[in-house]
């Protein structure tokens, strides 16, 4: 029994490293349930054989009243900054001079990098005595921080006990790197925090933060944490493992097995933590700035957050020469990305109406930098979240962009609050249109009743229907449309079609060749495919999806305008809300009197493209549904190989999907095609089908 014990804690340890450092697990979960199961009734029969390496033994330590403090062997040093490429010649520049002073650079050398990623998180040290996990700290002042081991024991890919041979393991090992939370568990976490009354948390940091120093470890068990390893402090390693030669004269680094950062961080992953896999060893300013940009460009689409790279220079006799200013080591730097969150205050708030007639509360603001752009405007998403947050008028409030999305208000900095605060009073009427503005009960999102009477509405409508995937009008810009709605010209879409050279040159900043571009583009674009057409007009709830499957199904428009709401339920893709809102829009009088207009001024819609190409047999009429990010196809790539086949993509699993197509951090939507057991293809296997 007992040696049935050490091989489950070992084939666990494995497949717990395979599943969550690897990212590519062996056996099923139901598998590894089995075996965790067999070994908790083995340690439930002899509990004197439990040790705190067990996998039985991640959570589940007694909540605790308050942290120790732990004094880190080796300080826990912060990083200094380089905000820009001069900066970072500088510091090139200061780090060469340097070893060059010393004889260790020829004069035409250049030093060579290991680059890393800059993780939001928070830093932690992990001690591993003979193998085996025993201390985890944070990083407090550098000196002194505090013991949080149950917590960390919880994290999945934090081993409790090293991965190889173990003849091989370091006598006392400390890892550095930070704990962090992926954007996508982050979000679900503050659903979940919403849903049960509980306050949501600004950003990822702060969730990993809170998560951290909870008292309870069975909390932080709960909530998805990470570890990604970037450093070291102190390390004994056996006898047998010790290099003297490495190092001329004891320094910091004595008693480390390799001889460079990257050799380090190649050991550190050996030993079983996740090491970040863009790391590269680069030298020369202008590969580290290559580097930077790469990521930059690169970093919307991360799993996780990073505020930068760091820089650090690879050889460690070289680190040990430079050593340590101040807190922060000579010889590496932090290359921050321009803040993405910042403070200001927040002037005043005003609404805007959206296309549907969505009410969207947005904050003025006094300018701001954030992200490397000038903000003056944030949303305030709605109503709802204005009290949850409790924002007025008169905060310092944070103010936030990420990537290309559009700036939101986080939150009221409650210190900086001023004694007179204006509290939001919600508009009651379109400040457009005057009509009334109804919120739904359930929904979040307050509208204008005005429909197409709100000039807003009407704007946005216009632009929806010229824009790129709808009839795709070249040229007619937000501020010509807003310039022809205002001038009364044009009240609907057919009304467009009406323009002529010689009026829309005498609108301003339209010259005679501009004119005859916008009139050339109208014209080009009254013959759209069905489904482009059906997706200009706007109607709620129909986009390109859908409007593509109405377009197919009913092929021609006077059909889909007779549908009944019965029939719209037939079509995969429509649900009750969304046949409903189609036999509503095509119930109106105006709307109809506007296709009515659209086909005396000529809009013809061309019959649906049917695919005439190489009709697979095995996806004629297939329903696929796409998850998770695919090795070489991105999605678009996929769907489109897909449809040329004849098969169709739709977006949610239901028992009328053929196949899921799941590639890495595929979600729900894998699990519930495993519980529908549908067939489920990788990549290779999608392409092996396209072939067939
Ligand atoms: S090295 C002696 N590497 O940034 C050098 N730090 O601003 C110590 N951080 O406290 C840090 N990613 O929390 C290092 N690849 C990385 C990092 C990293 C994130 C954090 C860490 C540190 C802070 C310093």
């Amino acid at each position: 029994m007992k040696q049935r014990l050490e091989e489950l804690k070992e084939q666990l340890n494995y497949h717990n490293h395979r599943y969550y450092v690897l990212d590519d697990p062996v056996i099923a979960d139901s598998q590894y349930d089995a075996l965790l199961r067999e070994l908790e009734h083995i340690e439930q029969a002899h509990p004197e054989w439990v040790t705190s390496d067990s996998p039985t033994q991640r959570v589940g330590a007694a909540p605790v009243s308050a942290f120790a403090s732990v004094t880190h062997a080796v300080p826990m040093l912060s990083l200094g900054n380089a905000f820009d490429e001069s900066e970072l010649i500088a510091f090139d520049k200061r780090v060469a001079d340097a070893l060059r002073a010393e004889g260790l650079l020829g004069a035409n050398e250049a030093v060579s990098y290991n680059a890393e990623y800059k993780f939001d998180g928070l830093a932690v040290s992990l001690r591993y005595e003979h193998g085996v996990l025993v201390r985890g700290s944070t990083r407090g002042d550098g000196y002194t921080g505090e013991d949080i081991t149950s917590n960390v024991r919880t994290i999945a890919s934090v081993p409790l006990r090293l991965q190889g041979d173990s003849r091989d393991w370091p006598v006392v090992l400390e890892v550095r790197g930070e704990v962090l939370m992926h954007q996508a568990d982050f979000q679900a976490l503050n659903q979940a925090q919403l849903r049960q009354g509980e306050k949501a948390f600004a950003n990822p940091r702060n969730a990993a933060a809170g998560s951290l120093r909870q008292l309870d470890p069975r909390i932080t068990a709960k909530r998805p944490l990470r570890f990604f390893a970037y450093g070291w402090g102190e390390i004994q390693m056996p006898a047998s493992q010790e290099q003297p030669d490495l190092f001329t004269q004891a320094t910091e680094n004595t008693g480390v097995p390799y001889d460079s950062q990257s050799a380090m961080l190649d050991w550190l992953q050996r030993l079983g933590f996740v090491v970040d896999s863009h790391r590269a060893v680069l030298s020369g300013v202008e590969a580290l700035m290559d580097f930077y940009q790469k990521t930059a460009e690169g970093r919307a689409a991360l799993p996780y957050e990073i505020d930068g790279v760091v820089y650090k220079v690879d050889r460690l006799d070289f680190q040990d020469v430079l050593g340590f200013v101040a807190r922060a080591p000579r010889f590496a730097v932090a290359h921050k990305f321009p803040a993405q969150e910042t403070t200001t205050k927040l002037i005043g708030i005003d609404v805007q109406v959206g296309r549907t007639g969505a009410i969207t509360p947005v904050a003025r603001l006094e300018p701001v930098v954030v992200g490397g752009v000038t903000v003056t405007n944030a949303t305030l998403h709605n109503e709802d979240e204005i009290r949850r947050k409790d924002v007025r008028i008169g905060d310092t409030v944070i103010v936030r962009r990420a990537g290309d999305v559009i700036p939101e208000v986080v939150a009221p900095v409650l210190d900086l609050r001023p004694e007179q605060t204006e509290l939001y009073v919600f508009p009651t009427q379109c400040p457009v249109c005057d009509s009334a503005i109804e919120r739904v009960e359930d929904e979040a999102i307050a509208r204008c009743t005005g429909g197409l009477v709100c000039a807003a509405q009407r704007k946005q409508s216009l632009e929806h229907a010229v824009s790129r995937k709808a009839l795709d009008v070249d040229g007619l810009g937000t501020k010509l449309i807003e310039q022809l709605v205002d001038a009364d010209r044009v009240k609907n879409l057919a009304d467009l079609f009406t323009l002529n050279e010689l009026e829309l040159a005498s609108y301003p900043r339209m010259g005679a060749k501009s004119a005859a571009n916008v009139v050339k583009a109208l014209a080009a674009a009254k013959t759209p495919t069905l489904a482009r057409l059906i997706y200009a007009l706007g109607i709620r709830h129909v986009g390109e999806a859908t409007a593509k499957a109405l377009a197919e199904h009913f092929g021609e428009l006077a059909a889909l305008t007779q549908a009944t709401e019965e029939t719209l339920v037939q079509i995969d893709d429509v649900g009750p809300v969304v046949a409903a809102s189609i036999a509503h829009f095509f119930a109106e009088d105006h709307n109809r009197e506007v296709l009515a207009r659209l086909e005396q001024v000529g809009i013809t819609p061309q019959l649906p493209e049917r695919q005439s190409t190489a009709v697979s047999e095995a996806l004629a009429g297939k329903t696929f549904v796409l998850t998770g990010t695919l090795p070489t196809w991105t999605r678009d790539e996929a769907k489109s190989h897909i449809e040329q086949a004849g098969g169709k993509v739709t977006g949610s699993v239901s028992k009328k999907t053929d196949f899921v197509v799941a590639g890495t951090e595929a979600g729900s939507k894998l699990t519930r095609a495993q519980e529908l057991g549908i067939t489920i293809l990788d990549e290779d296997g999608l392409k092996a089908l396209l072939g067939s």
